[in-house]
């Protein structure tokens, strides 16, 4: 779509069919049984037909585990209880006195941990532009042990130079770059492919797609890593249930068809938002406007719902556009198949000290939305009156 690299080869195929195996289950079900037991009858002590305890290993897990480590053209893949949950679990790869770097602009949360609750335990954390890889590549020390983006950024849609950032950090040994995916899905990114170490997810968003699973995923390639990540899942213990494995798990298998429709709706929406006169600006990675449009195009296959925009005027406009719309419920979140729209300053990236959410351009006409599946000329029509209620004085002529 619209010049950008065709998608990953056989990637519906493997979604509906990878860990999806009906042979592994004794009744040959097509769907993966939800596995709710905690525990594993076993033929002898330590003898058992590959599970013992649900913390440590269950079947429906493992079943979505598969699927997504294809989707990231990946050997492993493990699942949390929440995206902050797989966060911590790769921060505590580390230890007390190393370094993390983490990309200036990112989703209030990880923000607030690394802040508030990692630095307090004793790591050195530095807030760095990573877009700016010349920044990046001055703030690594002999502490550096990891590097964080999210790209595009949570709210205002950086891209970052996934492959640049992994040849300045793949100069040192043993520093690990972890990306956080959770924007573009598996569908129009792979950063594994493009050099990172780690491939992140609020599984929350588009990989669960339907607004109804709290869920953090991790894929990688390296067996060592693996090992360390599967130890510390037990150990922490902070993993997802059978139920919302299964319903991950159901997701996945139209994460292909929601990004499409996703990315067509937002790109229509977003080309709507641009050319009106009560918007100041348009951030889209989709639309040739974006200051990194070529890097998009290079290292995804599109772009997903996720659209910020500047409204005209002050707090008290966004406010009322907040207040007018419709079809879009105001509400945190984003990636699943209903549309919605927030006002990060006060919603989502409240967390984040105030110079610096101004300093990241996180301002209080700053509005994102995340576009859903519904028909498109429903969601213009409801973004043009709340905008009408927000500036009754200025005509649109779109
Ligand atoms: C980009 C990004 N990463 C991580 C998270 C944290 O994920 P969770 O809410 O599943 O813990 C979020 C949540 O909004 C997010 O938007």
């Amino acid at each position: 779509m619209d010049g950008f690299q065709q998608g990953f080869k056989h990637f519906a195929t493997e979604a509906i069919h990878v860990g999806q195996e009906p042979e592994q289950w004794k009744s040959m079900a097509v769907v993966p049984p939800i596995s709710l037991s905690t525990t594993f009858k076993q033929f002898g002590p330590g003898e058992h037909a590959g599970y013992d305890y649900s913390r440590s290993g269950n079947p429906t897990r493992n079943s979505m585990e598969k699927a997504v480590a294809a989707l990231d053209g990946a050997k492993y893949c493990l699942s949390y209880a929440s995206g902050l949950a797989a966060t911590l679990n790769i921060t505590h790869l580390l230890k007390c006195g190393d370094q993390i770097i983490c990309t200036k602009d990112v989703y209030g949360g990880t923000n607030r941990y690394f802040r508030r609750v990692a630095s307090e335990m004793g790591f050195k954390v530095a807030f760095v532009d990573c877009s700016d890889l010349k920044s990046l590549e001055a703030a690594i020390t002999t502490d550096t042990k990891l590097v964080w983006i999210e790209t595009p950024t949570n709210p205002t849609l950086t891209v970052i130079d996934i492959k640049g950032c992994a040849d300045i950090v793949h100069k040192h040994k043993d520093i690990i770059l972890a990306v956080d995916n959770t924007f573009l899905s598996a569908y129009f990114q792979r950063p594994l492919a493009l050099g990172a170490d780690i491939c992140m997810y609020s599984a929350t968003k588009y990989m669960n797609g339907h607004s109804d699973v709290v869920m953090g995923l991790v894929s990688v390639n390296c067996d060592k890593l693996y090992e360390k990540l599967k130890f510390l899942q037990n150990s922490l213990g902070a993993i997802p249930s059978p139920f919302d494995c299964y319903l991950c798990n159901r997701g996945l298998k139209t994460l292909h068809l929601r990004m499409q429709q996703h990315f067509q709706n937002a790109l229509t929406v977003a080309k709507f938002l641009e050319a009106d006169p009560r918007v100041d600006k348009v951030l889209y990675p989709g639309l040739p406007s974006h200051p990194q449009y070529e890097l998009t195009k290079r290292q995804c296959t599109g772009v997903s719902g996720m659209i910020t925009f500047y409204i005209k005027g002050t707090l008290e406009h966004a406010k009322t556009f907040l207040k007018s719309i419709k079809v879009f419920a105001l509400a945190e979140s984003l990636g699943g198949y209903e549309s919605l729209a927030e006002h990060p300053a006060i919603m989502t990236h409240a967390s984040v000290p105030e110079e610096e959410r101004a300093a990241l351009n996180i301002s209080d006409t700053l509005i994102r939305l995340s576009v859903g599946l519904e028909d498109v000329e429903d969601l213009i029509e409801d973004l043009d009156q709340a905008l009408g209620s927000a500036h009754p004085d200025i005509k649109n002529h779109n």
